[in-house]
C-alpha cells in the first residue's frame, strides 16, 4: 500500500506567508548588525532559502544538524548534534530557522546549546508549529502556520527521506508495510 498524501498547504499559500514572515524579520533586524540565520538541517533547507531571499540587510547564514526523530514519525526525545555551526554564534543576533516545532525537544536542546556561545540574542522562526504536541514550554517568535497533530511532508520535510522536494505541504499517512529504516 503506498503512502497516502493529502495537500494541507499549497505552494501559493506558503509563498505568501513566507513573504510576510521574511518582511517582518527584515523590519525587526534591519537596524541590527551581526545577524546570523541558523538553518536546522535537513528539513529547513527550503524554508531558509525562501526566507533569506526576502531580506534586504546584510546577514550571515550557517547550518547545523541534529538527530531527533530517526526514521519514525515520532520523536524519541534524544537529541544530538550531528553537525555544528562553523560561524561563531558569539556576539551575534541568532535567528534559528526550523521547518516544524513539534514536541519542542529539538529546539529546547538547540537553544541551550547555542546560548553556550553567548550570542547577543536568539529568536526562533518556524514555518509550522504544532503546539498541541509540546512537551516543553516554548513559543517561537515567528510562526508561519499553526497546524493540528498530523504528520506532514513536503517543502523540505520528509518521511524516510521521501517527499522533501514537494512544493506544497501534505499530510502523510505512511504505508504501514514499509517498516522503519534505521538511519
Ligand atoms: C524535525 C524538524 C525539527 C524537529 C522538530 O527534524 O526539522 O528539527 O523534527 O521536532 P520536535 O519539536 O519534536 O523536537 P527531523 O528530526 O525530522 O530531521 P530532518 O529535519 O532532517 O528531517
Amino acid at each position: 500500500m503506498p503512502d497516502q498524501l493529502r495537500l494541507l498547504l499549497g505552494e501559493d499559500v506558503i509563498a505568501q506567508r513566507v513573504a510576510e514572515l521574511g518582511q517582518k524579520i527584515a523590519r525587526d533586524y534591519r537596524s541590527s548588525s551581526q545577524v546570523l540565520f541558523v538553518g536546522v538541517l535537513n528539513g529547513a533547507f527550503i524554508f531558509l532559502a525562501d526566507i533569506v531571499r526576502q531580506l534586504d540587510f546584510p546577514h550571515a547564514i550557517d547550518f547545523l544538524r541534529v538527530a531527533s526523530y530517526g526514521a519514525s514519525t515520532e520523536t524519541t526525545g534524544a537529541v544530538q548534534i550531528r553537525k555544528d555551526l562553523e560561524i561563531s554564534a558569539s556576539d551575534r543576533h541568532l535567528v534559528i530557522i526550523e521547518d516544524i516545532v513539534d514536541t519542542g525537544l529539538t529546539l529546547s536542546f538547540l537553544l541551550g546549546h547555542l546560548a553556550g556561545s553567548r550570542p547577543r540574542s536568539i529568536e526562533v522562526c518556524t514555518l509550522l508549529d504544532k503546539p498541541s504536541r509540546r512537551q516543553v514550554d516554548l513559543v517561537p517568535k515567528y510562526v508561519g502556520f499553526t497546524i493540528p497533530n498530523e504528520f506532514v511532508v513536503g517543502y523540505g520535510m520528509d518521511y524516510n527521506e521521501k517527499y522533501r522536494h514537494l512544493a506544497g505541504i501534505h499530510v502523510c499517512v505512511p504505508d504501514p508495510t514499509e517498516g522503519i529504516r534505521v538511519p
